[in-house]
């Protein structure tokens, strides 16, 4: 193994051994503690000669992680592959860009910019937190909450974060609908840079620090907003959850544009919660996630979309992945995540992270019909008895999520029956 150390990382070229590649045990699970067990038959098990550069690079890393091939952690001989791979050092340093990388991608010169920027620090994964919340989640009743919503934000969006505050994501014991006891919730905001130095952006940071320090929700960290470098939040609000808020029972991650029937979903998490207390159901209790689930998704292959991502890249379907507009998943769940994310390349696309981890800790996201990532049918939008069937919807703005909490605040008429509904839900 050719080591050189740049920058105090650690840049190491692997040996590989030339092993077929299905080279993973049918149900081998010889993983100690926390760490998922190998899945079965992984999604980005694909030849290494098809050579896009995810794909082989958790190649690698199942390879070095896979107790099976690795004799006493040293790794067996074999013909080199040309991948550089970063060990993670674990600290929090500035982590720069690693310009080595585009020789991996034959195309790299071609690609969108986003991409170009993704790849040169794809193997960056600890950013230093500037805006932290350590006490968000003892409260005042010392309570753990029942529910955390983070939702991704932006700095510029503070109408966004204010709606939020005033209707769903009101920090409070919140009854359901349905009466009976109540809940404690938790909202927080998880925001990267936007400053004048990650662009031309005009200088809000002293409005971001009054409003920080006026609702000490805000989570800021170190690296720049930008929709391919999502998933970074995901990666370090896990790391975040595990040490100030390990024991919440359930969070919702979403975007900021969204509208939650927060009081109808502590419902439904509560009939979660009952139903799967018990017995053997424990276990699919605490890997419980909910969402709107897409599965056998394709990558985008157009070059001037949102989403696109390059053969050059990834290769493959995408695991079954809950929409990024809302998710929900245990606590147990979560720090599960944080567990296996370090052995699962970063990807562009959060959502579908998600789904690469859920996969490799053999997790599979449940669908539910309640969460409208693409909202609810036009015709419907304007009734307010629609939204009583629903969980979360998809897109709406701080005005619209406004005057929907005021109509929802109506119980629901009898006219609300399924009439309307039926055939869309369910
Ligand atoms: C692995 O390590 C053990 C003890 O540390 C040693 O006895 C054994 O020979 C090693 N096996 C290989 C294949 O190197
Ligand atoms: C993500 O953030 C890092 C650190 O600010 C930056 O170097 C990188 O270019 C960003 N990536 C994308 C895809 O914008
Ligand atoms: C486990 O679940 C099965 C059905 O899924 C049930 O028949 C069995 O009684 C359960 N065992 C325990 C210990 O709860």
């Amino acid at each position: 193994m050719a080591r050189s150390r740049r920058n105090g990382k650690i840049l190491c070229l692997c040996l590989l051994p030339c092993l077929p590649l299905h080279f993973i045990a049918t149900g081998a699970s010889a993983n100690s503690g926390a760490l998922a067990s190998h899945p079965v038959r992984p999604f980005w098990n694909l030849r290494l000669e098809d050579g896009a550069l995810w794909n082989r690079l958790q190649h690698i890393w199942d390879r070095e992680h896979n107790p099976i091939l690795r004799v006493n952690g040293t790794r067996s001989k074999g013909p080199s592959l040309d991948v550089i791979h970063l060990q993670e050092t674990g600290k929090t340093s500035a982590c720069e860009q690693d310009e080595a990388w585009a020789y991996h991608l034959p195309d790299f010169s071609t690609l969108p910019d986003q991409m170009k920027d993704f790849v040169l620090s794809m193997h960056c994964r600890h950013y230093a937190i500037l805006m932290d919340q350590p006490n968000l989640c003892a409260g005042q009743d010392s309570k753990t909450p029942f529910l955390l919503m983070a939702i991704k934000s932006q700095v510029g969006n503070f109408e966004n974060r204010q709606a939020i505050r005033e209707t769903w994501g009101r920090r409070d014991r919140v009854r359901g609908d349905g009466g009976g006891r109540s809940w404690f919730v938790r909202t927080i905001f998880l925001l990267a840079r936007q400053d004048t130095e990650t662009g031309p952006h005009p200088d809000l940071s002293s409005l971001l620090k009054l409003e920080s320090s006026t609702h000490r929700d805000i989570l800021l960290w170190d690296f720049k907003d930008t929709f391919f470098n999502l998933t970074l939040k995901d990666v370090l609000f896990w790391d975040w959850l595990s040490k100030h808020c390990s024991h919440v029972h359930f969070i919702f991650k979403g975007d900021d544009d969204v509208f939650v029937r927060t009081k109808a979903l502590l419902d439904y998490l509560n009939h979660v919660r009952v139903q799967k207390a018990h017995g053997n159901k424990t276990k699919e209790r605490d890997n419980f996630v909910v969402g709107d689930v897409i599965a056998n998704a394709w990558p985008n292959r157009q070059p001037d979309t949102k989403y696109y991502i390059p053969e050059s890249f990834y290769k493959g379907a995408y695991p079954a992945y809950a929409g990024g507009g809302g998710v929900v998943y245990t606590g147990a769940l979560a720090l599960r995540l944080r567990e296996v994310s370090p052995w699962v390349s970063l990807f562009p696309i959060d959502d579908v992270y998600l789904g690469m981890c859920l996969h490799r800790l053999g997790v599979s996201p449940t669908h539910h019909p309640g969460f409208l990532t693409f909202d609810l049918p036009e015709d419907l939008r304007e009734k307010s008895c629609a939204y009583h069937n629903v969980l979360l919807v998809h897109k709406r703005t701080p005005k619209e999520m406004l005057t929907l909490w005021k109509e929802l605040h109506v119980p629901p008429q009898e006219s609300c029956n399924m009439v309307d509904l039926i055939g869309f839900l369910v």
